[in-house]
């Protein structure tokens, strides 16, 4: 049998307002991704994520929705999503949409209606309190944004709990009315074809009923970000959430091949309980460790290992290198080792989600405070938290403003553009996009990378720099070699994979066969035995 898409394919994620401006306003729109899906399916990917695309007074550039059920005017029509749609279903490229349930707008009508009096039909949609004891917020639960995150309300005399800005008031999903409106979204755009869902903050629906207070974080450290001081015990990852999760895993199945991927940023024993408990949950829960951790080959070896053996029977794995929210990947460890990143994206085992623009090595661009647009860098500024550097628009060609737009671009371009843009990159031997295009093809031609097991090689070098492992489907058997320092590492090949063959290296010209690999400087090799 087949696996499925969302197991033997990869996904690409694209931030809409910076992929192609179609219309000459600077943003990013769904007739330019259209246009642009003849890149995609070169680059060799089986799915896109559009980030939120639905009607938004883009305080937090769509992640405060005021309609579930149509698209902004800024990105297009419904019309424009169908054709997309449909133009990707023709290329075999599944689309996955941005599905944003914690928290609406609050210009939403349903927040409307809610705020206008205590006596609302639909005031119980929300959370809404009365304040503390002291006369205050009701807790001390802080906006992942910075500040309380608790709202007052003059009008009504009520605080209502956001955990992002206040404009994206929490929806109250105890509410069996909120589940059911909710669901009717999911049921909207599943019978219009989508092929599954990124679900927002999935870990964030259910607040501990009661509503205690946030225990002190004892590692706070000034900049981290406020959010930092108290620890969310109880304001996320409650244990009724899972019904949410398999509720939703039910709609989405019933509709055939279909998959829900989770935004969960929790310590890895806790998210694989959202692959589901006594029901299955979403069929992705979002693995965030490679964003997250520092560039070493034992630390990396040693979560694989962790992560594999956490996973529930059946659950499949899946792997992240960078997103709209946190700096892009070679931006944390430089363009060399970026390119062995995308190596070890693209060959671990499990459904990797490849950030565009990523492809090209972008890196963090610089934004001038004139140009800054988040939200989150501007609440709390220059701790280093804005998002803005990793969501520049995709540089196409070295026209002006790199192809993106015929206006003046919503955020900078990268200073390199005019060298660091698709056309002259798709032209140049060993280029990012080459080596992506290379890493796409090569596991999509061999199971052993797609769906094939995964086994790290051990004795080799544990404090050295190298990281290896063998991925084994039926008879194909293949050695992954990824050098993560920058100085030349030999490595004892076993056996079965001495003298292998190169099939692709990060760097170029290949090693030389041999029963000792040499890795150069920052090289990361797939080997083939003979
Ligand atoms: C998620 C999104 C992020 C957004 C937040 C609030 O973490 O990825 O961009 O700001 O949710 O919706
Ligand atoms: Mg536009």
């Amino acid at each position: 049998m087949i696996a499925p898409f969302w197991q033997r394919g990869v996904v690409y994620q694209i931030y809409p307002r910076s992929f192609q401006d179609s219309d000459g306003d600077g943003v990013g729109d769904l007739a330019g991704i259209e246009r642009r899906l003849g890149y995609i399916a070169d680059l060799g990917v089986d799915a896109i994520w559009i980030s939120p695309c639905f009607p938004s007074p883009m305080v937090d550039f769509g992640y405060d929705v005021s309609n579930y059920c149509d698209v902004d005017p800024r990105f297009g029509t419904l019309a424009d999503f169908d054709r997309l749609v449909a133009a990707a279903h023709a290329r075999g490229i599944r689309v996955i949409l941005d599905f944003v349930p914690n928290h609406t707008s609050d210009q939403h009508p349903w927040f409307v209606e809610s705020r206008s009096s205590k006596e609302s039909a639909r005031r119980a949609w929300y959370l809404w309190r009365d304040p503390g004891p002291g006369g205050g917020p009701p807790n001390n639960w802080i906006s992942d944004f910075g500040g309380s995150a608790w709202a007052w309300d003059e009008a009504s005399g009520q605080y209502y709990y956001h955990a992002f800005l206040p404009e994206q008031p929490d929806l109250d999903w105890r509410n069996p009315d909120v589940r059911r409106a909710m669901y009717d979204v999911l049921h909207f755009w599943l019978a219009r074809g989508v092929d599954g869902f990124r679900i927002d903050v999935l870990w964030h629906l259910i607040k501990a009923e009661t509503f205690p207070d946030n225990p002190a974080n004892p590692a706070y450290v000034a900049g981290l970000g406020e959010m930092h001081r108290v620890l969310q015990l109880h304001s996320t990852d409650q244990p009724e959430v899972h019904a949410i999760a398999g509720e939703m895993r039910r709609i989405a199945d019933s509709y055939g091949e279909r998959v829900l991927v989770g935004e969960i940023y929790l310590p890895v024993e806790r998210l694989v309980h959202y692959y589901g408990r006594e029901t299955p949950g979403v069929h992705l829960p979002f693995n965030f460790q490679l964003v997250e951790a520092p560039w070493s080959a034992r630390g990396i070896a040693a979560m694989i290992a962790e992560y594999e053996a956490a996973l529930p029977p059946g659950a499949w794995p899946n792997w992240v290198l960078g997103n709209h929210d946190r700096p892009r990947i070679a931006a944390r460890v430089g363009e060399a080792q970026a390119r062995v990143a995308a190596m070890l994206l693209l060959t671990l085992r499990g459904t990797p989600t490849l950030y565009y623009g990523d492809e090209l090595g972008l890196g963090r661009v610089e934004i001038p405070d004139r140009d800054v647009r988040d939200p989150r860098e501007l609440r709390e500024p220059g701790l280093g938290l804005g998002r803005d550097p990793s969501r520049t628009p995709m540089p196409w060609d070295a026209s002006p403003q790199a192809g993106f737009t015929s206006g003046v671009p919503w955020l900078p371009l990268n200073g390199d553009w005019r060298a660091r843009n698709v056309e002259r990159l798709a032209q140049t031997p060993g280029s990012s996009l080459a080596l992506h295009r290379d890493l796409l093809a090569l596991r999509r031609a061999r199971p052993a990378l797609s769906v094939g097991d995964l086994a790290l090689l051990d004795g080799t070098h544990p404090d050295r720099d190298v990281l290896a492992y063998e991925r084994r489907a039926g008879d194909e058997r293949l050695l992954v070699a990824l050098n993560l320092g920058g100085e030349a590492r030999e490595l004892t090949l076993p056996p079965w994979a001495a003298f292998a063959r190169p099939l692709l290296s990060t760097v170029a010209g290949a090693p030389s066969p041999s029963d000792v690999l040499r890795l150069r400087p920052d090289e990361g090799v797939v080997l083939a035995p003979r």
